[in-house]
């Protein structure tokens, strides 16, 4: 059986990852097993960044955002070389196997470690942007939607009184998700997502028709992964056929941060203890995640492979609220 379980946080955070990380550690213990944190993700794993970790060292974290173990994007990580050296700390340290919280490069990554070194790794999913196959929602997703509608909610007021058109853009890499759901629940008048194929000329049809019905101003919820660029070029084609006077507004990194929200903290918590379990089950090469109410594990490949779809239903809701 499993003895020394190594846990680490890797790519972007994401609101949750530290009450991941808790359930993760706490679980082991309860079971007997060792904990070795590595900082960094997999860029202190390369550099041998290991802290013993016990139930006291996650206590008072299930509310903080961001991860208390740091995080990072490895660029030496993605040669076999940067991977061996990896490997080697690991069983230096006697770390039998891993959870790895993150998103589809942490994915990419353990899966490496499994097929080239033989290191059992299990994935608990953590990135805002939701776009892993294998579990409904991602760790921190919900949190930023959250964020995102509460920045909607406030540009509304000022497009509002100005009778302006705002352009909002979200985070969400090459997935609409964010975008869908944030402009779903802040009412927006048009959401852009990569996965549909709107056109300036199409917004500028919508707006003005908006405009004839006596809508004066609106809001645009732009993916960062649209086809069209992102909000600021989009907007400056809108603006281009005329009319409209726009503003843009970029959320960015606000998005990343904050306090996790209840639903995040509470799916944090189910897949970390989840991806402890399957390791001590022998299991390897899987993300743990939820699909309705019921924790399934998928394997690493199909995590990035399979697309989750975004949902038609709610997209098509949204443009028959907009009218
Ligand atoms: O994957 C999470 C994410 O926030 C994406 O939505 C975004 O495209 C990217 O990370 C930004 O990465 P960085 O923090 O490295 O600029």
């Amino acid at each position: 059986m499993t003895r020394t379980i190594g846990v680490f946080t890797s790519g972007g955070d994401a609101p949750g990852m530290n009450a991941c990380l808790r359930a993760v550690v706490r679980t082991a213990v309860y079971h007997q097993c060792r904990v070795v944190g590595i900082y960094r993700g997999y860029a202190g794993m390369i550099e041998g960044e290991f802290v013993e970790m016990g139930p006291s060292s996650v206590s008072n974290i299930i509310q903080l955002g961001g991860t208390i173990i740091k995080t990072a994007r490895s660029e030496e990580f993605l040669h076999p070389k940067g991977r061996a050296a990896a490997a080697q700390y690991l069983r230096r340290e006697g770390v039998e196997a891993l959870v790895a919280i993150g998103g589809d490069g942490t994915n990419q990554g353990a899966h490496c470690l499994w097929e080239e070194h033989g290191i059992p790794v299990i994935g608990a999913p953590g990135t805002i942007d939701n776009d892993l196959y294998g579990t409904d929602e991602t760790i921190g997703y919900d949190t930023a939607v959250n964020t995102a509608v509460e920045a909607i909610d406030r540009l509304r007021d000022t497009a509002t009184s100005h009778d302006r058109i705002f352009f909002v853009e979200v985070m969400g890499r090459r997935a609409g998700f964010i975008a869908l759901e944030a402009g779903a629940a802040g009412g927006a008048e048009i959401v852009l997502v990569p996965e549909d194929g709107v056109t300036a000329e199409e917004i500028h049809k919508t707006l003005s028709a908006g405009i004839a019905r006596g809508k004066m101003s609106s809001i645009i919820v732009v993916a960062e992964g649209d086809e069209e660029g992102g909000a600021l070029e989009i907007a400056r084609k809108v603006q281009a056929l005329g009319k409209f006077e726009t503003r843009v507004s970029i959320l960015g990194h606000i998005q990343r941060g904050g306090r996790p929200t209840a639903r995040d903290r509470v799916l944090a918590s189910q897949l970390g203890a989840a991806a402890v379990h399957a390791l001590l089950n022998g299991e390897a090469d899987k993300m743990a995640g939820r699909i309705g109410d019921r924790i399934v594990l998928t394997p690493f490949r199909e995590t990035w492979e399979k697309r989750k779809p975004l949902s038609r239903a709610l997209y098509d809701l949204v443009c028959m609220l907009a009218t």
